[in-house]
């Protein structure tokens, strides 16, 4: 049996982490630690809950006893690092819980790795700690590492402190780093769920500076199936790129949802650039396909029409997600737009 600390499993990619991993390896138990920010939510995890393999606790990375004391309780043999504020906006605004959370949740868990002698840590990354790319060229393991918002410095702050512990603790890790996702259960502030959700209420759709702006799309479903191939099978201390090998410019996503939802374009708004905006991301997968094997599985033309049927029926979660907090900051980051 292995005994697996998966943080950050109740938002949106953790959260289909744990349930791929109790739909489908019998043999693991998850010990799931969130603090259930605005952005983790139990419901992504109903008809999980009383499963015998899961166990949900509250608490943060940043809570250096918590973790030491889950990790001896549960017997914890790896550790899978999702828990992250991962939203590029909100750390033009607030970037010091991106540091807390990202840098020092992270270099949390690695002390408490060490101590315990936990056999594997994976630190779930982004493509974003590369910085950004010209119109030629895709992001490979070894493109330099140039982050360019908060979130994404602080993305990367945490991978050189998990390879830092490699190097000198003898830490045995991987590092993966994935380009954006789509799917159920996503947040939505981000920006394919935000889309949906403004457009089912015919409200206007705020596309940053020109949209000409380009995400290699990925569903979230294979981002889990390659950090399970990364968490079982890479060979320590290796990173490995994750990517959709699928460039879309994001106002092409957007006509692409109105058009599944019957809705017009003229609901699309240009609003001011996000600060700092990164022009183009594109990931080369090969490395983890070569040696790992894995694949992604689906189209993102089929994938996101899946996708966007499940928010059509999933509007009771869809209405619950977006109020309070996500409705004040949604409003304030609009009001003068
Ligand atoms: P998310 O914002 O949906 O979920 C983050 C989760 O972490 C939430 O459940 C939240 O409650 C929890 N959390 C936050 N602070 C915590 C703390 N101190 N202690 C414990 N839990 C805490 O994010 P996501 O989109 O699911 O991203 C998950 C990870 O994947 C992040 O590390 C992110 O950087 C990375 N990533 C995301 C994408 C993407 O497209 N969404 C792409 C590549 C990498
Ligand atoms: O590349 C991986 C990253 O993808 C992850 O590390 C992040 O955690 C994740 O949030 C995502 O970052 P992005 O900034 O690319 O995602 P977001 O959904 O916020 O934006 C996608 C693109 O859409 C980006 O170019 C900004 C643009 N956008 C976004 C929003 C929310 C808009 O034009 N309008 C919007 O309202």
């Amino acid at each position: 049996m292995k005994n697996v600390l998966v943080t950050g499993g109740a938002g949106f990619i953790g959260s289909c982490f744990v349930r791929m991993i109790l739909d489908n390896h019998d043999d693991t138990f998850v010990l799931n630690l969130d603090s259930i920010t605005y952005a983790g939510n139990l419901e992504n995890l109903d008809g999980y809950q009383n499963n015998p393999n899961h166990c949900f606790v509250k608490g943060s990375i940043c809570d250096a006893q918590l973790v030491a004391n889950l990790i001896d309780k549960y017997e914890i043999t790896s550790i899978v690092n999702f828990a992250a504020e991962s939203h590029v906006d909100r750390s033009l605004t607030n970037p010091g819980i991106f540091i807390e959370t990202n840098v020092q949740g992270t270099l949390t868990l690695l002390n408490a790795a060490v101590e315990k002698k936990i056999e594997k840590f994976l630190q779930v990354s982004t493509d974003e700690v590369y910085g950004s790319l010209g119109e030629d060229g895709l992001f490979t393991e070894q493109t330099p590492l140039s982050p360019n918002s908060p979130y994404s410095a602080s993305k990367a702050s945490a991978d050189m402190l998990v390879a830092a512990f490699g190097h000198s603790y003898g830490l045995s890790y991987n590092i993966t780093r994935c380009s954006n996702n789509y799917g159920e259960f996503q947040f939505p502030e981000k920006m394919i769920p935000l889309m949906i959700n403004n457009a089912l209420h015919d409200k206007d759709l705020p596309v940053y500076g020109d949209g000409l702006q380009i995400r290699d799309w990925l569903w979230v479903y294979d981002h889990c199936t390659a950090i399970w191939e990364v968490l079982t099978h890479g060979k320590s201390g290796e990173v490995y790129n994750v990517g959709g090998n699928n460039e879309k410019t994001n106002i092409e996503v957007i006509e692409l949802i109105l058009s599944k939802l019957g809705k017009d374009k003229s609901l699309i708004k240009h609003v001011t650039d996000r600060a700092g905006h990164d022009r183009r991301y594109a990931i080369d997968s090969s490395k983890i396909k070569q040696q790992l094997g894995w694949s992604p599985t689906v189209t993102f033309e089929e994938q996101i029409e899946k996708t966007i049927e499940w928010y059509l029926e999933n509007t009771t979660w869809l209405k619950n997600v977006a109020s309070g907090d996500y409705l004040n900051y949604y409003n304030e980051m609009y009001e003068d737009r």
